[in-house]
């Protein structure tokens, strides 16, 4: 990557692509926004984007034309492109990521903190001429449908054409958004450079981007700069960077939640449709649950999103969601037409793919997708590869981008809100959580939400796990303090109607047995875990209670045409009192990292779950 410093040559003039037709103070403040980031970096060209199907089809044959884009064969993969990424810029960059709150304590201590004013003066240095030689693009941007109640919008500034390409998969861009913008609509601002200036005549890089990487939320004032990185979650700002960092502290001001959870409308044999939310985070299946296809007859599952949702209490009580997103940005390994043949479908074309493996016969592959392995590709780096060469073909975080209406599966309403009647907390753990249990009430279902967490290594016999946590699978999403953020659901659940709130339910697909082995084949098979859940919301089913919450009868699991065996449906539903009373341990030395600003309904929690384990 190139390396900001050194004599720049003096920018060339810069050349305005047409600026929309816009009138009024708010479009002259947008305006002026533009100009003062454009004198800051300096780029050669400023490039309004529309939002329009010839200006994408002109920004992708560009990019084919520098060697940023290979055109996949259209007779495999019609309008679908691969990237390969600069081997350094793979993925989120959380040690880079910051929070810079005018007050330390707000960023909590799970946010990497930063001095507003400090590193302000670090940053603009940086963005100083980063544009120098390349297109500055405008994108503005809406999360949710262009207008719907629980639509937020915003603008990106970036300098990274592939960047523009995947918000316009991943967002609503156009014009239609300027036009709420000139109407006083409030707005985010973010800005990306990938950091590598040109100066004339010096030839591009496939991947420009910079060694050093800052991705920087400024909560007071709903701002986002992002240098140095063209890397998806570092550099669609609208995704990780504000739907779930900005919107959290906005949603913390205005009373809803901005989650990390994937949202989906289950349809029982009868035809009754339920609505659900599940936070678990990052490669614990959040994609598969979203497109599941069940195992058991009659029930179907329509998709409605696979990583954030926005939710707000309603004024009849319930609690109501959208996914922000309008695409999907999924890890391509591992998804495959056993794990997940809807998501193989999505993918038939029009998909940006980053990092995957490309065949000789111009399609791609990736480990998982299918169960040959080809004997031949070309490898995510672009070098030749056999299943020899000992090295994964794809990077194991190397994605799809495509939008959300290319899913055989999508609700026919998905981009509109749905109230909804259960929401899902999970993580991977090997020992102690069961397959499933109901939270006895919002509270003791916030607890759960606090302690999600996946065991780094399989336990050993008897003993907890290391504990990976990832609470409410929000920890590198949460742009302000965690604890303040847990109290923040106990409020929310306040405005809820107590009988209309959805019900709370913690599952874990990933429990192993003693000799290490998965106990529940997992995949479409979760969908039993899914009836027995909203058999629960209808009253159809008892509950057994227990020192953890409310466990299924297991004769109540629909097991029909699945063997799992007696011994490990035992297993599975098992509460070894000496384990949790460890976890609870645990527990209590992560709550004691906050620092007294855990609420005191959550200790409540965890002293009632200790004295329910140690009683008899
Ligand atoms: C990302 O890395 O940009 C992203 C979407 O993150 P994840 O899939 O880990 O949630
Ligand atoms: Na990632
Ligand atoms: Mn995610």
């Amino acid at each position: 990557p190139t390396t900001q410093g050194g004599a720049l040559a003096a920018a060339p003039a810069q050349t305005h692509g047409a600026r929309p037709a816009m009138s009024g103070p708010a479009a002259e403040a947008l305006v002026a926004w533009v100009d003062e980031v454009a004198a800051l970096t300096q780029p050669d060209r400023i490039h309004w984007v529309d939002g329009s199907r010839a200006e994408n089809e002109a920004l992708l044959r560009e990019m084919v034309d520098e060697g940023k884009l290979i055109k996949l064969n259209p007779e495999w993969r019609p309008g679908s492109y691969l990237a390969r990424s600069h081997p350094s810029d793979v993925a989120r960059t959380e040690g880079r990521t910051f929070i810079a709150s005018e007050d330390e304590a707000d960023a909590g201590p799970t946010n990497n903190w930063v001095d507003p004013a400090e590193i302000r003066a670090t940053l603009t240095p940086l963005f100083e001429g980063s544009m120098r030689g390349r297109t500055m693009y405008v994108v503005p941007f809406s999360m949710g449908a262009v207008g719907g109640p629980l639509s937020h919008i915003g603008v990106q500034v970036t300098d990274s054409a592939y960047a523009v390409a995947s918000i316009g998969i991943m967002t609503r861009v156009g014009t239609a958004v300027l036009e709420q913008i000139a109407a006083g609509k409030p707005w985010v601002k973010t800005v990306h450079s990938v950091g590598a200036p040109l100066r004339p005549g010096q030839a591009d890089e496939a991947w420009p981007c910079n060694d050093e990487k800052y991705i920087v939320h400024f909560p007071d004032t709903l701002e986002v700069w992002s240098f140095g990185s063209g890397y998806g979650g570092n550099a669609i700002l609208a995704k990780k960077c504000f739907a779930l960092r900005i919107a959290s502290v906005i949603g913390r001001d205005e009373g809803w939640l901005a989650e990390h959870m994937l949202l989906i409308r289950v349809i029982d044999p009868a035809g009754k449709a339920f609505h659900i939310a599940a936070a678990f985070p990052s490669a614990c299946g959040k994609t598969n649950l979203a497109m599941l296809r069940p195992t058991i007859p009659g029930w179907r599952v329509e998709t409605l999103g696979d990583d954030i949702a926005w939710l707000r209490p309603g004024e009849d009580g319930r609690l109501w969601a959208i996914n922000p997103e309008a695409g999907f940005f999924g890890v391509a390994p591992g998804t495959g037409e056993s794990t997940n043949v809807t998501a193989v479908e999505t993918l038939w074309g029009n998909t940006i793919f980053t990092n995957v493996a490309l065949r000789p016969d111009g399609d791609v592959w990736w480990e998982g997708l299918t169960d040959d392995i080809p004997e031949e590709l070309t490898d995510w780096q672009g070098n030749a590869w056999t299943p020899a060469s000992g090295t994964p073909a794809a990077h194991p975080n190397s994605r799809f981008t495509v939008s959300a209406g290319q899913c055989p599966q999508i609700a026919g309403d998905w981009a509109e809100a749905v109230p909804l009647d259960a929401i899902l907390f999970g993580g991977r753990r090997a020992t102690n959580v069961p397959l499933v249990v109901e939270a006895t009430d919002w509270t003791h279902g916030v607890f759960l939400g606090s302690n999600i967490s996946s065991e780094r290594t399989a336990a050993a016999e008897g003993t907890v796990g290391e504990l990976r946590r990832d609470p409410f699978a929000m920890l590198p999403f949460c742009g302000y303090n965690m604890a303040d953020y847990f109290g923040h659901w106990l409020k929310v659940g306040q405005a809820l109607r107590f009988d209309r709130a959805p019900r709370i339910f913690q599952v874990n697909w990933f429990r192993k047995g003693q000799d290490g082995r998965f106990l529940w084949p997992g995949f479409g098979d979760n969908a039993r875990v899914v009836e027995w859940i909203v058999r629960r919301l209808q009253g159809q089913v008892e509950a057994v209670p227990s020192p953890i919450g409310r466990l299924p009868r297991i004769d109540d699991l629909n097991l029909d045409g699945i063997e799992v065996p007696e011994a490990d449906l035992q297993e599975l539903f098992a509460i070894d009192r000496e384990t949790w009373l460890q976890e609870t341990d645990l527990t209590a030395e992560f709550y004691a990292g906050f620092e007294g600003r855990i609420p005191a309904a959550l200790n409540a929690e965890l002293a009632a779950l200790r004295y329910r384990l140690t009683r008899d």
